[in-house]
């Protein structure tokens, strides 16, 4: 078996999870839970960032200290993960110690053979972003950009890591693994910031004006910049299970350029390590045109969301909507066309019926085919082309277009319960209406058991409770499952199945 190593992104302990963070946690979800119905065994890991100056500036607005502060944040993002159904195999925290010892080593190692060095720095500083800003950062009018919050002047010392020294072979490196963005595009904009010089990056923050991280192994007067600590998690959580390097490293297109694309690659080489093999950038959910974010006031809460119309509608949703590399508005209004049209509506219906008339006209058993005809053979010739087209849209990561194909199936499934009109066949005591019957009830179900396995990575507790009601158990091999064919013959159902049930209240 392939061993397959994906990561989140891991999310700041500065504030809790919002609609943005929920959605790269399923997204990574759906393809670890697509990889391991391909046969791999996947190793997912998601986490907390605990670390850094806006950590301790929430944490001391709330009167607390930065670990309990932490420790409740850490708390609300396991939660969510279980919540939405995540399949990680780990959670790390920036703050456990097999985290910070695997850091501190890298930093020391790094040291010692002259990586880092240390030099005074003047200049401009960001404490919203962490950062150290240059005359170029500036706005036309000589103004700092806003997201850069208060600028100040300051005159330090610090310790550097040699960037610049490794830029050639960034460009190089990028040039000959075409491969290592998603989506393409995204290496262009890589290779264009490569073509201004880079500074070497100054990994220390003084411990007087930040005491909220790793004290660094040789200067325990400072602690780490937050972005070399939080990096090196994708690498500490696995550095004992030879896993390294991941397949993937999933992140939202805020945090490629430059720390995933340019820091990442650098630190990792400069220690003597593989970078991963590749990076999957998603886009935003916005809000009003903008990026929903906790610094900009209201956002999405997916737990009320959850909490209303259940985790698999919400999932589907999320992964419905967005096209993995795009940016998507959120809106309720979107949410209730989605739920009520393609899950309460097409597939809900699609259960209703199947259940019913099994019940109804076949005392709950699941007929066998006894005649098929070129509605029969037109549904299952469909269902090829449907499966045929979403298992590579989905190994690209078109999971969006995947559910449209099996949207699209579900649809065609109902139109052919319509055509056949079981429940007039039902009044009929002719021979041949019966075997019509018969095969109408074992057509649709089978069609709808093929639906629900082709969702399975999307909505995995409602394909569960389908099959359940179909009387059905899946067996191992998943792509096996995806064959046309009389798994259900005389498999009891069950009478009804409440899985999209109308909204009640006002969403909100
Ligand atoms: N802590 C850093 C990441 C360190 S990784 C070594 C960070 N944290 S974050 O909480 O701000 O964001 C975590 C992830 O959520 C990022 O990949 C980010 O792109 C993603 N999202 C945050 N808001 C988002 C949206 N509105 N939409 C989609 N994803 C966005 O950055």
């Amino acid at each position: 078996m392939k061993s397959f190593y994906i990561t989140t992104a891991i999310d700041y302990a500065n504030g809790s999870p919002h609609l943005g963070h929920a959605y790269e946690k399923v997204l990574t979800d759906v393809i670890s839970r697509f990889r391991r119905q391909m046969g791999d065994t996947v190793y997912f890991l998601t986490g907390t960032d605990e670390h850094g100056q806006k950590v301790q500036a929430s944490a001391r607005k709330q009167g607390v200290e930065p670990q309990a502060y932490v420790d409740r944040i850490s708390a609300e993002f396991q939660a969510l993960c279980a919540r939405l159904d995540v399949s990680n195999n780990d959670f790390i925290r920036t703050t456990e110690p097999r985290h910070k010892q695997v850091v501190r080593a890298i930093l020391q190692q790094l040291f010692d053979r002259g990586e880092i060095y240390q030099a005074e720095y003047r200049g401009f500083y960001s404490t919203r972003q962490e950062q150290f800003l240059q005359e170029k950062d500036r706005l036309p009018d000589g103004s700092w950009p806003e997201i850069y919050g208060e600028v100040t002047d300051i005159v330090e010392k610090n310790y550097f890591f040699r960037l610049r020294k490794y830029q050639d072979w960034l460009i190089d490196y990028l040039r000959t693994h075409e491969d290592f963005i998603f989506p393409k595009y995204r290496q262009k904009q890589v290779l264009e910031f490569l073509k201004e010089p880079l500074n070497d990056l100054c990994i220390s923050r003084p411990k007087e004006r930040l005491e909220w991280g790793i004290p660094l192994p040789f200067d325990e007067n400072y602690v780490t910049y937050v972005w070399f600590d939080a990096l090196l998690n994708y690498y500490s959580a696995v550095a004992d299970k030879g896993l390294w390097p991941a397949d993937f490293n999933v992140i939202g297109k805020d945090i490629l350029v430059p720390p995933h694309a340019v820091y990442w690659p650098i630190m990792l080489h400069a220690s003597g390590l593989p970078p991963p093999k590749a990076l999957l950038v998603h886009g935003w959910w916005l809000q009003g045109g903008a990026k929903m974010s906790k610094s900009k006031g209201e956002t999405v809460n997916p737990l009320s969301l959850v909490d209303q119309f259940g985790v698999d509608a919400f999932r589907y949703f999320l992964i419905r909507e967005m096209n993995v590399g795009q940016d998507s508005e959120f809106t309720v209004e979107q949410f209730l066309v989605r739920y009520n049209s393609e899950l309460a509506n097409n597939l809900g219906n699609l259960v209703n019926r199947t259940l019913n008339m099994t019940t109804r006209f076949a005392a709950g058993v699941i007929p066998a085919v006894d005649v098929t005809e070129d509605p029969e053979r037109e549904l299952q010739e469909l269902w090829t082309k449907t499966r045929d087209e979403a298992v590579p849209l989905c190994e690209q990561f078109q999971f969006h277009t995947a559910l449209e194909r099996g949207m699209a199936f579900i649809t065609a499934t109902n139109a052919y319960i319509e055509k056949r009109a079981p429940w007039k066949l039902g009044k009929s005591a002719e021979a041949k209406d019966q075997a019509l019957l018969r095969t109408s009830l074992a057509t649709m179900a089978e069609a709808l058991r093929l639906a629900v396995a082709l969702m399975r990575h999307v909505t995995p507790s409602t394909t569960d409770k389908i099959n359940a009601v179909l009387g059905y158990t899946p067996g191992p091999v998943w792509r096996d499952e995806l064959v046309w064919g009389a798994k259900l013959k005389g498999a009891r159902v069950a009478e009804s199945l409440v899985l999209f049930p109308r909204p009640e209240k006002k969403v909100g």
